[in-house]
């Protein structure tokens, strides 16, 4: 998987006085129909979440509230990607190893995902995924 297929998706936003609004259509503003969603929260300073691959899943990452970085490598480059702002969405598809660090205090991580949880999407070792992506 090439690095360059993560993209930063500029979601929708409604400007308001009363307070801004911003918004997902799955299959519109994301490339796939989301079947989970799930949040990262009350992470205690210098934690790191994630570090892991998926087989054939995709998700899309938003930084709801304060910021942390997605450490994005696909078995040759790394890319760091620091989410600050809740109308950016960071697209990951599978077979990229990612984790999520440096989380500010009382950030909120929201996650899409086009499928329900399963284990068996999940690669956990980075040597299995370096295999994987070597095709050995
Ligand atoms: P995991 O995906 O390993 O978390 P992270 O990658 O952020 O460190 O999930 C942690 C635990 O939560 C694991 O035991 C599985 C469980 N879990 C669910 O039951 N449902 C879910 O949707 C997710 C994402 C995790």
């Amino acid at each position: 998987m090439e690095i360059t297929e993560c993209k930063l998706i500029d979601l929708p936003k409604i400007q308001d006085p009363r307070g801004n609004l911003s918004f997902i259509e799955g299959g519109k503003h994301i490339p796939f129909a989301v079947e989970r969603t799930y949040w990262i929260y009350d992470v205690p300073g210098g934690q790191t979440r994630g570090g892991h691959a998926y087989t054939n899943l995709h998700e899309c990452i938003i930084a709801l509230s304060g910021s942390f970085d997605v450490v994005i490598n696909n078995g040759k480059e790394t890319k760091t990607i620091s989410l600050n702002r809740s109308y950016y969405g960071l697209y990951v598809p599978p077979m990229i190893w990612r984790s999520l660090e440096n989380f500010s205090t009382n950030s909120l991580c929201l996650i899409l995902s086009s499928a329900p949880y399963s284990e068996d999407l999940y690669i956990r070792k980075y040597d299995d995924f370096l295999k994987q992506t070597s095709g050995i």
